[in-house]
Formats: C-alpha cells, sequence, structure tokens
C-alpha cells in the first residue's frame, strides 16, 4: 500500500481502517510512506513490483502522475487499486486491472454550501445582501481540492444568493497553513468574513483557532465548515465551533478498496468509463452529529 504521506491526519485514519480489514482477512500488508514526492512513490512502486506482490492500492502523490503509475503496473500485470486522487476515465481505460474507489468530490462541496443554506440567514450574517467569504483550498492539484471550491460556492448561487470571496488561499490540507491564511484573512478583512470554506477538517480545526484568537465566535459571527469529519471536527460540530461538515467516509472507502481488491484477484477486469467506485459522502450538522462520534 503506497499512501501520499503519513502526515495527514484524514489519510492517517483512512490508512489504518484499510490496514485493519487487509489484515483482519489475512493478507500480508505492507505499507509506505510517500512523504508527498512523487519520484520517491514511483520507487516504491518499482520496488513492490520486484518483491512480487500480488496487488498494489496507491493514494498517488500528484494526480498528474497517474499515467506513469497506471503504466508501470501494467507493464508488470499487477491488479491495482487508486485510491483518494481520482485520475480520469481516459487514463483509467489503459489498463483493465485497475480501478478508483473513491467519492465524487463535487457532492462534498454542494453538501459544504448546503451547510450554509441550512443556518438562519443563509450566510448573510450582516444583511448585506451577499455572502462575503473565504476560501482555504487543498492541494490545488487534487480533484477533491478544484471541485470542492467549485460546488461550495456553486450551491449558494444555484439557490439564487449572491456571493462575495474576499480571499482563495491554497492551505495543502495542512492544518497550521489553515490557522496561518484564515489569521491573516481576519486580520485584512474583518467582520466583512461571514463565511470560512475550507476544503478539509484539518484546515478547519487550523482556522477554527485564528478564528477563536480573533474573538469571533462560531454561528453567531461567523460560519465555518469542512469537509472529512475527523475525531476533532465533530467535536467542534457538537460543540458548536463548527457550523458543520461532511463525512468522508473512510471505512466505506476502505472496505471497497478492498472488496474492489479481491476482485481484481478473482480475475474481474474493468472497461473503460466504468472504473470509478463512489462512497457517498454525508452532511454533519449538530443534528445528526452523534451518530459519527465514537
Ligand atoms: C481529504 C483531505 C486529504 C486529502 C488527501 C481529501 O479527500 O479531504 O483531508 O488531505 O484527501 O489527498
Amino acid at each position: 500500500m503506497c499512501i501520499y504521506k503519513f502526515d495527514d491526519a484524514f489519510m492517517t485514519t483512512y490508512r489504518n481502517a484499510l490496514q485493519e480489514i487487509l489484515e483482519g482477512k489475512g493478507y500480508q500488508v505492507t505499507v509506505v510512506d510517500g512523504n508527498n514526492d512523487q519520484a520517491k512513490q514511483n520507487e516504491q512502486i518499482n520496488t513492490f513490483i520486484t518483491q512480487g506482490v500480488d496487488a498494489l492500492i496507491i493514494n498517488p502523490v500528484m494526480t498528474s502522475a497517474a499515467d506513469t503509475i497506471i503504466a508501470t503496473v501494467k507493464s508488470a500485470g499487477i491488479p491495482t487499486v487508486l485510491i483518494n486522487r481520482e485520475p480520469t476515465a481516459d487514463q483509467m481505460a489503459a489498463y483493465d486491472k485497475l480501478v478508483y474507489v473513491g467519492c465524487d468530490a463535487a457532492q462534498s462541496g454542494t453538501f459544504q454550501g448546503e451547510l450554509i443554506l441550512d443556518t438562519p440567514n443563509k450566510g448573510d450574517i450582516n444583511g448585506d445582501g451577499k455572502v462575503s467569504y473565504i476560501m482555504i483550498q487543498g492541494d490545488p492539484e487534487n480533484i477533491d481540492a478544484q471541485l470542492r471550491t467549485e460546488y461550495s460556492v456553486k450551491a449558494l448561487t444555484d439557490a439564487g444568493v449572491e456571493v462575495e470571496q474576499l480571499n482563495l488561499t491554497r492551505g495543502d490540507w495542512d492544518r497550521e497553513k489553515g490557522q496561518t491564511i484564515c489569521a491573516n484573512d481576519l486580520a485584512q478583512f474583518g467582520d466583512k468574513i461571514e463565511v470560512v470554506f475550507c476544503n478539509n477538517d484539518d484546515m478547519a480545526i487550523g482556522a477554527l483557532q485564528a478564528i477563536q484568537s480573533a474573538g469571533r465566535k462560531v454561528n453567531e459571527d461567523i460560519y465555518l465548515v469542512g469537509v472529512d469529519a475527523l475525531d476533532a471536527a465533530l467535536n467542534e460540530v457538537s460543540n458548536g465551533n463548527m457550523t458543520g461538515t461532511v463525512l468522508n467516509d473512510t471505512n466505506g472507502q476502505a472496505a471497497g478498496a478492498v472488496a474492489e481488491m479481491e476482485k481484481l484477484l478473482g480475475g474481474t477486469t474493468y472497461s473503460s468509463g466504468n472504473q470509478s467506485v463512489y462512497v457517498d459522502y454525508v452532511k454533519v450538522t449538530p443534528d445528526n452529529v452523534k451518530d459519527f462520534m465514537k
């Protein structure tokens, strides 16, 4: 199993779920850390191939490396499940023993927008007729970051809500960057900021620290949403310090990835246009947050 980097809160939960399921089924699993370095991950894939592994589960470092990864596993004939960073259907069509398991990123963005639409003033806290927001983006090379950024705002505009983007900054999925970006934006735009959209929860937790240091109060004078439903975010939703989040279902995706791996090992092949398996996202609000807390 190749993970893009171990130091990612969401992928840590995900990889642990994968490892647990695989080991529970008696597979021998080796998990390696790509350290966010595609060249390093390419070497790891080659090493696994040389060692003669039966199957690979790969969380690519860069979506743009998909062609190279797919060509490599294809020439070795290794059944491969890609996770978390979705290549295009055309790229996957190059190899019939390859499948992607993940979620439809647009759906998570839409759900974030709906969380804001569900607030009493639909995000327009100061009543000036528009929702003024900042966007803290994940790694912009990643389709999840692109589509969440687009669809969160689209949910508002589709509902006829006027929006104003005060700033959009890449935070690379990282908590500390989320905090720094949000602190800078609060210093620059102050009360103008009504909504803080974060492409994931780890950045939202960072943003929350900045919001609290600035003396602002979530759900009273600012809204804050993330994606993933990390334990820390569930706590904050439950305490009223986050407006909501969206479950990025690690257990469902891990179970799906293992099931697909077993199908490939059993001889299933995939045809073009039919190589992505999706697990649904789920909106998490104060009303249902208890259902997701352990
Ligand atoms: C998650 C992020 C994570 C990223 C890694 C996304 O789906 O929401 O938390 O950092 O995947 O690629």
